[in-house]
């Protein structure tokens, strides 16, 4: 029987949904929810299913566009060429269909580039007249953010290219050097150049770079510089990053070049394109671009035909382990170059190129015992004890069972061998079973009934995996947690922490939010170890909070699926707080990133009273609760950057001014080292923009200005 139709669609945007949450906490917030692995896996259900049913499949599918990495704070440019994806499989029997497909297309044999896939984030290098001029993150695609500053400090990338035109001067042989795979044997290490070993290959003259080109690849952060940087993160009480892809990306983002610098980042390049090209092959372009001084990886190899790749594939799955910087695959390209012309491009993605992925590392090891935590909406999570054990470099001792489900699929005793594997978090999961192992002591975890802290029944709802504490506003644990989420940094940034919100709410100084705008210096030094100068320091700190913006205010409420973006979209949408408390579930889902789930989330907050009187509270005590669209600041988008400002615009010079001021920049008269932008306008002073090109400053237009305080 075939799966029915309605269900197929209800699935289709459930997953659509899902993969875009996914796609945004790994592209733009930095912080994967989910393992490659899994993602992949909804991806390919997502495929499936538009396959089976195309009148579902639209053209803002995750699976026909790419995550957006776009960010706030950085000017943004359109790609000459689209920036896509690539195809990926976990199936070597998927490479046959794959060559098959090639294959089809020409007569001859098909050579394939077989290179590591440097797990880090895409990068776009423009090049003109042998200079570096602009870096583009992916973006989505289209348009990517200007990340040119930071990248200059990445030690590997030049900023002027070096050619010497004679291959005697030691400038690497062409093309061709690629060496056959390495199928294991250190003498036979496949390398993109053999060098050294001039008289087996054949010498031709280096081919001179291009007056324009771009040249992409991969921002990356190999390990050393990973490890080091979250030993100071913890040190410093900041969350680490979870894997050195997220630490790549979240600091290419940084707003300040002199940290970038410090972060230890590295680049390889492994794409050239511009227009006339004077390469026939992949292999050639990139043996080229590593004689004009670009970082290109070592361990590519050209391989003739799928039953090479996969000896190379084979080959790097143990090696890899070894390496210091993380893959987590092979990609696999038509070498010919007229060929890949040839194969073209999907929505998404080359025909020409493909990913092999490998399958994410596992250990085994024992389950002790089971706690259940009780999160900040009441949920429930079970959370596994193991006997430590090492995985991918790092001690395992927990790892998250996520519910009650996921317990009886993996069908898992107290005392069991379980398999654990790193996901995008740093808590760990467990995959499966080893039942051989299961020995007759071993004893089925009994899920609570009832809230380990206040002891209230727990609910679960049939659409939900997870059971819940209904007990939201009495039950500790649950409270605790709210203010914890309201006072973070996103949230309304209050300067305490867990110690000081556990003090208060012991003491019974705080049961709503509006309480902590209640709290005065007299009860603050009832508390243990405080002094005037911290309780000083908490007021004034509460006090700064309420001019936090709407949507921080919004999210910190900390209403059910409302993350800090979709609050930002909703602000947008709506603008105060009592639109939408007005807006009905048609109002909310007219909302493009507003599904069935969060609409629900809404509706239900709004409809409680308690939810009703405290937001009035708040209210009644400056909080915002609408979008400030004229008065006092309304971004820190300019937040330490100077401005000058030179000719006409489309609004008075004034009032440029007083938007720099309100997006928290300096404006000042003449361009110096310490300038940040030329704002350039129509007639702007030639005088001024020599100046800001010869200190290097960027020059922007009015609409890059207006983009940068969106
Ligand atoms: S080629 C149109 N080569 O993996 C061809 N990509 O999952 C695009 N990546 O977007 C890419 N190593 O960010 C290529 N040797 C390699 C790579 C590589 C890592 C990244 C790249 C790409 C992503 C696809």
């Amino acid at each position: 029987m075939g799966i029915k139709k309605q269900y197929a669609e209800k699935r289709i945007k459930e997953l659509s949904e899902e993969l875009r949450r996914h796609n945004h906490s790994y592209y733009v917030e930095n912080s994967p929810t989910i393992s490659d692995f899994e993602y992949d896996l909804l991806t390919s259900e997502l495929a499936t299913l538009e396959k089976m049913f195309p009148e579902y499949l639209s053209k803002t599918s995750p699976t026909q566009t790419v995550g957006s990495d776009r960010t706030e704070g950085f000017a943004q440019y359109r790609h000459r060429f689209p920036m896509l994806s690539l195809g990926n499989t976990y199936n070597i029997e998927e490479l046959y269909s794959f060559d098959e497909r090639i294959r089809k297309m020409t007569d001859g044999p098909v050579q394939y580039s077989c290179e590591l896939k440097f797990d880090g984030t895409a990068i776009c290098l423009t090049y003109r007249d042998g200079m570096l001029i602009r870096a583009l993150t992916r973006g989505d695609g289209t348009i990517g953010d200007d990340v040119t500053e930071n990248v200059k400090t990445i030690k590997s990338i030049p900023h002027f290219i070096r050619f010497a035109p004679h291959a005697s001067d030691g400038v690497p042989a062409e093309a061709n050097l690629f060496s056959s795979p390495n199928t294991g044997h250190d003498h036979q290490e496949a390398t993109l150049f053999t060098t050294q070993d001039s008289n087996s290959v054949t010498q031709t003259e280096a081919i001179a770079p291009p007056a324009d080109f771009e040249i992409r690849g991969e921002i990356f952060m190999p390990y050393e510089a990973f490890d080091r940087l979250n030993l100071q993160r913890e040190e410093e009480e900041e969350t680490p990053f979870a894997n050195p892809r997220n630490a790549a990306a979240g600091s290419l983002k940084q707003q300040d070049p002199a940290i970038v610098a410090e972060r230890g980042l590295d680049c390889t390049l492994y794409h050239i394109l511009g227009e006339n090209l004077p390469f026939a092959t992949h292999s050639q372009a990139l043996s080229n671009a590593r004689s004009w001084g670009f970082p290109i990886s070592e361990h590519s190899a050209l391989c003739n035909g799928i039953g090479e790749v996969i000896e190379y594939i084979r080959s790097w799955d143990e090696k890899r382990k070894f390496l210091p910087f993380a893959t987590d695959g092979i990609v696999i390209k038509v070498n010919d170059l007229a060929l890949q012309r040839k194969l073209g491009f999907t929505a998404k993605s080359p025909r020409w190129a493909t990913a092999y992925k490998f399958k994410p590392e596992e250990a085994l090891t024992r389950l002790i015992s089971v706690d259940y935590q009780v999160g900040r909406t009441g949920a429930i999570t079970p959370v596994a004890n193991l006997e430590p054990v090492q995985l991918s470099g790092t001690v395992v001792k927990r790892a998250s069972l996520h519910n009650s489900e996921q317990m009886e699929a993996l069908n898992i005793h107290i005392g069991d061998w379980v398999y654990v594997e790193k996901g995008g978090e740093i808590i760990p999961k467990i995959t499966r079973v080893e039942l051989s192992r299961r020995d007759s002591t071993a004893q089925v975890p009994q899920y609570p009934t009832h809230c380990p802290d206040c002891g209230s029944a727990l609910v679960k709802r049939e659409d939900e995996a997870k059971h819940f504490c209904p007990n939201s506003d009495h039950c500790p644990t649950q409270i605790k947690a709210k203010f914890v989420h309201f006072i973070s940094r996103k949230a309304m940034n209050i300067l305490a922490g867990e110690a000081t919100i556990e003090q208060l709410f012991e003491r019974g100084l705080i049961s709503d939010f509006a309480d902590l705008y209640r709290l005065t210096k007299e009860q603050l030094l009832t508390l243990d170890g405080w002094k005037e100068r911290s309780a000083e320091r908490l007021l004034e700190s509460l006090e700064a909070s309420k001019r936090a913006p709407f949507h921080s205010v919004l999210f910190a409420l900390g209403i059910r699926h409302i993350g800090e973006t979709t609050a930002k979209m909703i602000v947008s949408h709506f603008k105060s707080i009592d639109a939408l408390m007005a807006a009905t579930r048609e109002d909310l889902l007219a909302v493009d990133e507003i599904g069935e789930i969060m609409a629900e989330s809404i509706l239900q907050y709004f409809a409680d009273p308690k939810h009703m009187e405290m937001i009035e509270a708040l209210r009644a005590m400056g909080l915002r609760f609408e979008a400030e669209e004229s008065a006092g600041r309304l971004s820190d988008a300019l937040e330490g950057k100077t401005i000058v400002i030179s000719g006409n615009f489309s609004v008075s010079r004034e009032e440029i001014k007083s938007l720099i001021a309100a997006h928290g920049g300096k404006n000042t008269g003449s361009v110096s080292k310490n300038t940040t932008y030329l704002l350039a306008g129509e007639k702007a002073g030639p005088e001024k923009l020599k100046k800001a090109e010869k200190l290097g400053i960027e020059i922007i237009d009015e609409e890059t200005f207006n983009k940068l305080i969106n």
